[in-house]
């Protein structure tokens, strides 16, 4: 497999080459990350990196994390596809992240995943609009006493994050889409992370005659992300009223098999669970659910 700084913003294809496409889980490209200390590293499985976003897994062993500490010009967000997970933040915030829960990290926050549990930990993650530039990731990374942290040596000069971070568990509506789980920009501002769980997600519905549920994590000025819910039955299989985006995305496969339908170009394929799909801006495509259960998908979408 491909280096990981070898296929930056060119996997599975250049950015002027884009085109709908299937992307299978065994053909995402594998590394460990960082790729020089098997020791602090993280089994990184990239899906599609472009101009646009980055979307990927990484997979922690039991009792590992991933060091140094990363950070990005863009904004990242987690789907925990296997947890519990600790999401350490360099500004003293550590977040306890069960499987099926979200998170938002605004860009240049120094972050880390720790598995403190007897299994191995999942984590499906989209960064928008870039995960790296030439500044990033910079030549040195902060040091122990450069992070807070319980008891850390620096903790009294550190910035104090007590008052920086927002509530964010009223039930948000329609209106806050484009601001959640808060303002992109003061997020940005202040570094502070939100997890955002089961119950703190934005709730949307996605069609009045054939409704799919709409489960935000982010929906800001740099992406979208969160969770798809469409379940079985009606007449004929059930299906997600045709959608298009302004922005390139993508869609992965949680609870499947799905199908997505390009209704306007009449091609379709079919995810498996852990397959993904990549949709470039502007492409019609609409959910169908051949199953009788519901299906489950993420979506990655940088505008809506
Ligand atoms: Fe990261």
């Amino acid at each position: 497999m491909a280096k990981l700084m070898d296929i930056l913003e060119h996997f599975p294809f250049d950015p002027d080459k884009k085109v709908p496409m299937l992307i299978r889980k065994q053909d995402y490209s594998t590394a460990l990350y960082p790729p020089n200390d098997a020791s602090t590293s993280d089994n990184t499985f990239t899906i599609i990196t472009t101009d646009t976003f980055m979307l990927g897994i990484y997979e922690l062993a039991p009792g590992s994390c991933f060091m140094p500490l990363d950070i990005h010009p863009g904004d990242e967000s987690y789907y925990i596809l296997q947890g519990p997970v600790v999401q350490r933040s360099g500004n003293g915030q550590f977040c306890w992240l069960e499987t099926g829960d979200g998170l938002v990290m605004p860009r240049g926050a120094w972050h880390s995943g720790h598995n403190f549990t007897d299994r191995k930990s999942r984590i499906l993650y989209f960064i928008a609009p870039k995960a790296w530039d030439e500044h990033i990731p910079p030549a040195v990374i902060p040091s122990d006493e450069e992070t807070k942290y319980y008891k850390g040596a620096n903790n009294d000069t550190l910035p104090d994050m007590s008052g920086k971070i927002e509530t964010i568990s009223r039930e948000h509506c329609t209106d806050d889409l484009g601001t959640f789980p808060v303002d992109g920009p003061s997020m940005r501002e202040t570094g502070a992370i939100y997890p955002v769980r089961h119950l703190d997600k934005l709730n949307n519905i996605h069609g009045t005659k054939h409704p799919m549920l709409l489960r935000f994590i982010t929906a800001n000025d740099f992406g979208n992300f969160g969770e798809m819910i469409l379940p079985a039955g009606g007449y004929g299989p059930r299906y997600s009223e045709p959608d298009k985006h302004e922005g390139d995305g993508a869609i992965y496969c949680v609870d499947g098999p799905v199908t997505i339908n390009l209704d306007e170009l009449q091609e379709s394929f079919v995810l498996e669970e852990g397959d993904s799909f990549f949709l470039p801006a502007g492409t019609s495509y609409q959910l169908v659910n051949f199953e009788a259960k519901p299906i489950k998908c993420v979506f990655a979408i940088t505008k809506l």
